[in-house]
């Protein structure tokens, strides 16, 4: 526009990276971990075992994964010295708001163990986050409910012991439904990895320039809070819930096609995926078992099979290939579980976790690694004087 850039052909290159953690085919809806597809993955493996593959490359034998499991178990607990930030917070604040703080305050309890060009001391990060992030965002619920604590236990497993942390009070012990359980644990398989989503680039991001992995997490936290990203359950069942009723939605359908209406479909269309997002489908009947088992009928689910069943139909919709993404039954579950939707996004979160470890484990882990600089297109003024105010 001013003659002042000439197009730098690696402009494209400097944001993007190589991984061989996830693969993603948006066309024909195929997301895969280190090779395996997600379906297969979250309703036959558990989501520690799809943490190991996630951080080591290969699925676990049964001796690897008992090691695993174990060294992950014997990190939950946090230092007592974390149960002291949460005081500083309003019962109000949003847990994000807490899990962030937190996240990046761990970096402060080990010091010692820091050294980012060091694979095992990375693997120990990492296996802190992996273990840690669950009990910090149960706290940040029982902080907000004006509950006690729950200290992690070491007999359940690491589902079991999330629906503990958080549902547990001093005067009634939480019964764990398996069924429950199980569902909770394929939401964070589901939610484990997506490759350079805007959340993961943020974490790769800040991690090239040689920050500490909690910083990195933090930052990652931050970034998947957005309503556009990771803020999208939450911001669906609120959807939802506005909505109300199923003769409401062709009112919404309108709305969410209106170009100066900022409306849009919570839960609805992709980036990358353009036919179908696999985890939808795996979300959508772990969805429906959980509600069967529950005996729940919730209004919203009926809400949700017409809003989905309409924009299959609409031509607006298929002509923009918008379809229910993994954010759009997984807040009527976690809502089911009994899990208020300030801590939806908490749970995309700690799920995420291993995802951002492991690519910023990968990209530590390369020879020669260099800080990120994206480049931009310049658009502003061509050079000109300065004139001094006369003071
Ligand atoms: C996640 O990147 C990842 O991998 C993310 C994620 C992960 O696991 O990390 O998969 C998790 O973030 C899933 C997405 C959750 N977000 C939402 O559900 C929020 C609602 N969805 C939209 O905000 C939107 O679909 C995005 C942000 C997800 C994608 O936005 P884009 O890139 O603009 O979508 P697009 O280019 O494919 O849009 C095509 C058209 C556009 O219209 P035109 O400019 O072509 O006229 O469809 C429109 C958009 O305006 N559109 C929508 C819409 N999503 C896109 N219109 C109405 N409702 C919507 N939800």
């Amino acid at each position: 526009k001013h003659g002042y850039f000439t197009f730098d052909p690696g402009f494209l290159a400097t944001g993007s990276c190589e991984s061989a953690i996830t693969f993603i085919d948006g066309g024909k809806g195929v997301l895969l971990h280190r090779g395996y597809p997600i379906d297969e993955l979250a309703t036959q493996a558990d989501y520690l075992e799809v943490c190991y593959m996630l951080l080591h490359g290969e699925a676990p034998d049964e001796e690897t994964y008992a090691e695993f499991k174990d060294a992950i178990t014997k990190h939950t607990m946090v230092h007592q010295g974390i149960h002291n930030f949460f005081n500083g917070f309003r019962r109000d604040a949003h847990p994000m708001a807490m899990l962030c703080a937190v996240t990046g305050a761990l970096s402060s309890f080990y010091h010692h163990d820091l050294d980012i060009h060091d694979s095992e001391q990375r693997l120990r990060s990492a296996y802190r986050l992996v273990a840690k992030m669950p009990t910090i965002a149960a706290m940040a619920y029982k902080y907000s409910m004006g509950q006690p604590f729950v200290y992690p236990r070491n007999d359940l497993s690491y589902s079991e012991n999330f629906l503990n942390m958080m549902f547990s009070v001093p005067a009634e012990e939480y019964q764990v439904n398996p069924i429950i359980a199980k569902a909770m644990d394929r939401i964070f398989t589901l939610h484990a990895d997506h490759e350079q989503n805007a959340s993961t680039s943020t974490v790769r991001l800040a991690g090239s320039s040689g920050a500490n992995p909690y910083a990195c997490i933090a930052a990652g936290v931050a970034s998947l809070w957005g309503p556009a990203h990771g803020g999208a359950n939450e911001a669906c069942l609120r959807m939802l819930e506005k909505i109300g009723s199923v003769d409401k939605i062709p009112e919404y359908i309108e709305k969410a096609k209106d170009k100066d209406d900022p409306f849009r479909l919570m839960g609805f269309g992709h980036r990358v995926y353009k036919n179908f997002d696999p985890r939808a489908t795996v979300m959508r009947d772990t969805c429906h078992e959980v509600l069967q088992e529950l005996d729940i009928d919730d209004p919203l689910l009926d809400v949700a099979m017409e809003l989905e069943r309409i924009a299959r139909e609409d031509e607006y919709f298929i002509e923009k290939k918008l379809y229910p993404n993994v954010d759009f039954y997984s807040g009527i579950i976690l809502k089911a579980i009994g899990i208020p939707t300030s801590m939806f996004t908490v749970i995309f979160a700690l799920s995420r976790t291993v995802g951002w470890v492991s690519h910023w484990h990968e990209m530590m882990s390369e020879e020669n690694q260099k800080i990120g600089r994206p480049r931009q297109l310049y658009t502003g003024h061509t050079q000109r004087k300065f004139s001094p105010l006369k003071k």
